[in-house]
């Protein structure tokens, strides 16, 4: 059965058929999964029955999975489990529902807010896979940004002044405005702000994109008051409706992604009624930080 890549969006995220994840995938399966994230950047798999080790698997074959850094707050232990899983949602180990003012939701707040997966940590994120196991019947969407696209779309004048421009990136400057608890001082020392480049060009296909997010705190070299302006400027211009597409999940969907030529962020849902539970994996991009050494 060879795989089909249907368009849901007319410059990225495509449906994915004919493949059953509960099968171990080939390397050929893989290795065309790759080069379509290149493309597409934001696959969709609809109907997989696909278990925790069979996802962990999965997206090791993608690259080393990223290390959790919350290992340091024990309250928030259920989110991390083994190595490699993390649930994204309002349930707590139970399966229940916690409250909004628990440190497990006010933790996640972040998510709502535009960002590309640790963008404050090196390496930062290559692709996350979320699975969804618990969906609720209305709202609660994944919404994501062709960063490229908008990117492309930028007057010349501003791509000549913006390509060079490295960026401070920072989880605390994420937790303020999602006013969700900061970091603690072992955190933020096992945490420390990073740079990263505003403009990336992906290393197979060479398109250029903007790497923006609730973390980009500061412009290198420039002052708080100019680097909000611009990067607020580049944000609103790229998350403009036509570079834009919404999710809206289904139970056992897989909707994976390439952090670097996409962002994104969690929509809104009645949290205090319905459940929401997706399954989270991250590949780091590995090759990004050898590219700085
Ligand atoms: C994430 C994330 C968004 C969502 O898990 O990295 O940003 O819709 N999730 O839950
Ligand atoms: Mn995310």
């Amino acid at each position: 059965m060879s795989m089909t890549f249907k368009p849901l969006h007319p410059t990225f995220i495509v449906e994915v058929g004919g493949i059953d994840l509960s099968k171990t995938p080939t390397d050929e399966q893989i290795a065309e999964l790759r080069s379509a994230l290149d493309q597409h950047v934001v696959l969709v798999f609809r109907d997989q029955d696909f278990e925790e080790d069979q996802q962990v698997a999965f997206s090791a074959r993608f690259g080393p999975p990223e290390r959790p850094w919350r290992h340091v707050r024990p309250e928030l232990k259920n989110m991390v489990r083994g190595q490699a899983v993390s649930m994204i949602g309002n349930l707590d180990e139970k399966g229940e529902i916690v409250p909004p003012t628990d440190v497990r939701r006010l933790s996640q707040r972040g998510n709502m807010l535009w960002h590309t997966d640790s963008s404050y940590r090196l390496p930062p994120g290559l692709y996350t896979m979320l699975y969804g196991k618990e969906v609720p019947p209305q709202g609660g969407a994944t919404e994501f940004c062709d960063v490229r696209a908008a990117y492309d779309a930028l007057p010349e004048a501003m791509r000549r002044r913006i390509d060079d421009l490295r960026v401070e990136h920072n989880l605390n400057r994420t937790f303020k405005e999602a006013d969700s608890p900061l970091l603690s001082p072992a955190e933020a020392q096992a945490l420390p702000p990073v740079t990263q480049p505003l403009v990336r060009a992906h290393p197979v296909t060479g398109r250029k994109s903007l790497m923006l997010g609730s973390p980009a705190s500061v412009i290198v070299g420039w002052s708080v008051e100019d680097s909000r302006a611009l990067l607020d400027e580049l944000l609103a211009h790229a998350t403009q409706e036509r570079f834009c597409y919404t999710h809206f999940w289904k139970l056992r969907e897989l909707v994976m992604w390439d952090n670097r030529s996409s962002i994104h962020r969690g929509r809104p849902f009645e949290d205090s009624v319905h459940k929401r539970q997706l399954r989270r994996t991250t590949i780091c991009d590995v090759a990004s930080e050898a590219a700085l050494a």
